[in-house]
């Protein structure tokens, strides 16, 4: 089956939801997304949204911490964009009817939150549920909005593009690469179809899952990392994975994050032995940024050989937790720990990708009508360590300036039929009798991953894990081909191709900085490394 729309949104957060909402004022949009609308990385993010607007605070301020997080990789012009437009898309979302805490219930007076890294109370929050109250505000919108269709449950294969299409014999000149679509898999049919669209924007979010240990949901597989670069996108930093540092560490807690705004309230680091040991790392301690916290509670854990570290909020009043954080505090009850009267278990865990497709600052990729934005994109305004909070706000300003740029892309495009129709071909693919065969190499990938590829690294580590990810990437290829797709084993190839550019990337930067850290390089080398890692298809990194 074939469908067409003006414009293809891969993904169903933050970023899709409000560039969708926005495209949809001039033309028609289909949003694909992998499980339920909401089962996304946004719904989860509980912190909030960095905005300079407290009194004490200005746009500077907050350009020079997240500069400074960035560790020298931030793309300044991009950082000032968002920065200041992002006071503006957070109005915006309080119009669309997000409930947002507000300073004595004080229309457009918002209560400020604190994070690491941040020198100012500048985050913009509803309670410890902040994404979710935005994903709710988002799909209410959508739902009502005409021009707006979704699909649940469909799974993204590979994008369509003109290059694709000329090696299939379908068109004939190869002036010019451009994407038309993409293939995607109806998971409750099990059928593939093909969605045209005048315009493609990649929002699927981020590559937890890479890991084996994560905060993100399980539709974070790289899906879009790993198309873009399967069809010729340029993706840059991918060696920067952020490793939050409070995971919630139990048995039967799956992802559950620790917002870091428990810290900014006051929550104290504790080891074993119940010793505050943020004081032994940076002297901004507790809210120094997430690299060093993290990586300060990993080596606390392997100079104890214990399990977890502690974080503890008790000493704060009953009440105030309750209200502050009633999320984290209801789900740490239901595990029995009471966090108004214990510390509570944590451990690092994987986070966010500061790396992805690299955007212009419209959100533009180097293929002609494919967009990406939120966790999936690379603009330059992480650089090297992104300071918390700030990707709702960098998907809120890009999806916004798309927005504007696309209506362009429109019109030219409306002048255009579309190519004929590729039709997906199985080949000679049969049912599957070796799903174990997926089930194996996802476990395999995602613990080398952890062990080699985490938040500490050296050369033989990432060596190992290069001649892993080769072994697998052969035996996923030999599957792929053979066998009928399914969801599983198309993000068992997401995860392994995100892998390898992770692995690569690492390689390739031999120094230490931000979030990539080296034992066999301690150093930051200005030098010769300050400059984002990019990797393309057919060519090595440099
Ligand atoms: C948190 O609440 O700690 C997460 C916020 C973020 O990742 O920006």
């Amino acid at each position: 089956m074939t469908y067409i729309s003006d414009f293809l949104v891969i993904g169903s957060g933050i970023a899709g939801l409000s560039f969708a909402l926005k495209a949809a004022r001039f033309g028609t949009v289909n949003i694909v997304t992998k499980k339920e609308k909401s089962d996304t990385s946004t719904n989860l993010a509980q912190g909030g949204i960095a905005s300079a607007i407290g009194e004490d605070d200005s746009l500077d301020l907050h350009i020079r911490d997240t500069l400074i997080s960035g560790s020298g990789l931030c793309d300044e012009n991009v950082v000032r964009i968002v920065v200041t437009e992002g006071p503006d898309r957070i109005r915006e979302l309080l119009d669309l009817g997000v409930n947002f805490n507000l300073e004595g219930g004080q229309e457009n007076t918002f209560e400020l939150g604190r994070e690491g890294g941040h020198s100012r109370r500048r985050i913009v929050h509803a309670e410890d549920m902040t994404g979710q109250e935005v994903e709710r505000a988002l799909v209410e919108r959508s739902l009502n909005e005409k021009n707006i269709e979704f699909y649940e449950h469909h799974t993204v294969i590979d994008l369509i593009t003109h290059y694709k299409l000329f090696r299939q014999g379908l068109v004939s000149n190869i002036s010019e690469d451009s994407c038309y679509g993409a293939y995607v898999l109806d998971t409750k049919k099990n059928e593939v179809k093909t969605y045209f669209a005048r315009v493609v924007v990649l929002c699927s979010g981020g590559a937890g899952k890479v890991y084996l240990y994560t905060s993100n949901p399980d539709i974070a597989s790289g899906d879009g990392v790993a198309m873009g670069y399967r069809a010729g996108a340029v993706i840059s930093n991918m060696e920067f994975v952020q490793f939050h540092p409070t995971c919630l560490y139990h048995p039967l807690a799956k992802n559950f994050l620790i917002s870091e705004a428990v810290r900014g309230e006051g929550g104290k680091l504790i080891n074993g032995k119940g010793r505050e040991f943020m004081v032994d790392y940076h002297e901004m301690k507790e809210l120094a940024t997430r690299d060093v916290v993290a990586r300060a509670v990993d080596s606390e854990l392997k100079k104890s050989g214990e399990d977890c570290v502690f974080l503890d909020i008790s000493h704060r009043e009953k009440g105030f937790i309750i209200k502050r954080f009633p999320n984290i505090y209801q789900t740490c009850l239901s595990f029995g720990i009471d966090i108004t009267k214990e510390p509570i278990p944590i451990v690092p865990a994987a986070h966010y990708l500061c790396g992805g497709v690299l955007t212009d600052t419209e959100a533009r990729t180097n293929i002609p009508y494919l967009y990406a934005l939120g966790e999936v994109a690379c603009t330059g305004l992480h650089g090297a360590n992104r300071l918390a909070s700030n990707s709702l706000l960098e998907a809120l300003v890009m999806a916004d300036r798309a927005a504007k740029a696309v209506k362009r892309d429109l019109e030219v495009r409306s002048q255009k039929p579309f190519p004929e129709e590729p039709k997906w071909d199985p080949g000679w693919a049969s049912d599957s009798d070796e799903a174990i065969v997926v089930s194996h190499n996802w476990e395999e990938i995602r613990r080398f991953m952890w062990n080699y590829v985490g938040l500490v690294r050296t050369n033989n580590r990432l060596q190992r894990a290069r001649s892993r990810i080769r072994n697998i990437q052969k035996e996923i290829d030999d599957y792929y081909w053979n066998f009928l797709i399914t969801s599983d084993l198309i993000e068992l190839r997401n995860i392994a191709t995100v892998a390898e550019l992770i692995i690569e990337s690492a390689l390739s930067r031999k120094e230490s900085r931000g979030l990539h850290y080296n034992l066999d390089y301690p150093q930051r080398n200005d030098t010769q490394y300050r400059r984002n890692t990019i990797l393309k298809l057919g060519a090595l990194p440099v």
